[in-house]
């Protein structure tokens, strides 16, 4: 099935490139250094599942790793591609892509996993990550948890200049469906014309319980959860998320 409700990052890619990437990763980098970097083969190939406009792979190639990048966006891997040319990037569903060759480490950041709306399709994504790797190879993400959607979903924030605007306002979260959803209104001034495109951004929220049983029937052990204040991510960004660190185990995954 072609992931048509993922498309809505083509839309917000032009900004989600110019004013998301920095924040987050000043604050989430020095924590993969910490978890998870040390446990990649030096100069090793790593996976970025939903890899965005490739911000990440542009850190991790710096330091002499072999990047690929998958994202369900075409304008967010079109960016990506122009970030990062020494990195590889692929347009693809997180549930159903196939990268070709073996890694030795996978990461996926910026809740970017709350972005699957399904037990099913979480599960695949975890099947085709742990498909993707070395035995014994090193899988991070980072996924925000229901504190997380409680306080900060119900938020709005703007941004005025003088040739773009966007206004985003939160509508909560559900606590029947466990979706929580925010709608993204943006302007661009082009050749003299304004033009307006709304995107509506959805995640589900999942508890660890159901995180560690679907990372189990993948083929992923020893998992470990750090909440992301403990290491160092303060105000927002950090509240209600959690960095998870596991292992590809030696048996065969299933998928
Ligand atoms: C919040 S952004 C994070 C991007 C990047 N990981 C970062 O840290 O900046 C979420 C990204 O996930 C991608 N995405 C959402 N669902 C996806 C799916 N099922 N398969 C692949 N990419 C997906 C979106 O297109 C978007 O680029």
């Amino acid at each position: 099935m072609p992931c048509w409700h993922l498309a809505l990052y083509d839309d917000f890619a032009w900004f989600y490139n110019r004013y998301w990437n920095e924040e987050f990763h000043s604050l989430a980098f020095p924590i993969l250094e910490r978890i998870w970097l040390p446990r990649v083969a030096r100069k090793g190939r790593i996976l970025d599942v939903c890899c965005g406009t490739g911000y990440l792979a542009g850190l991790l190639t710096d330091r002499g790793y072999r990047v690929t990048g998958i994202d369900a966006s075409a304008e967010m891997i079109a960016h990506a591609r122009e970030n990062v040319p020494a990195a590889a990037f692929q347009v693809a569903d997180a549930s159903r892509f196939h990268a070709p060759g073996k890694f030795d480490g996978a990461v996926s950041t910026f809740d970017s996993l709350n972005h699957i709306l399904s037990d099913e399709d979480l599960q695949a994504a975890f099947q085709r990550t742990a498909a993707a790797l070395k035995p014994g190879a090193p899988f991070a993400f980072d996924m925000l948890l229901e504190s997380a959607y409680q306080t900060n979903w119900a938020d709005a924030f703007s941004l005025v200049r003088d040739d773009h605007v966007l206004v985003l306002s939160g509508s909560g979260f559900d606590f029947r469906t466990r979706l929580a959803q925010c709608h993204i209104t943006m302007f661009r001034l082009g050749d003299g014309v304004w033009r307006r495109s709304d995107v509506e951004v959805n995640e589900r929220c999942y508890t660890t319980k159901e995180i560690d049983a679907a990372l189990e029937l993948a083929g992923f052990a020893q998992t470990e959860y750090y909440d992301a204040r403990d290491l160092g991510m303060s105000g927002q960004l950090g509240q209600g998320r959690t960095f998870v660190v596991t292992t590809r185990s030696t048996t065969r995954a299933t998928c």
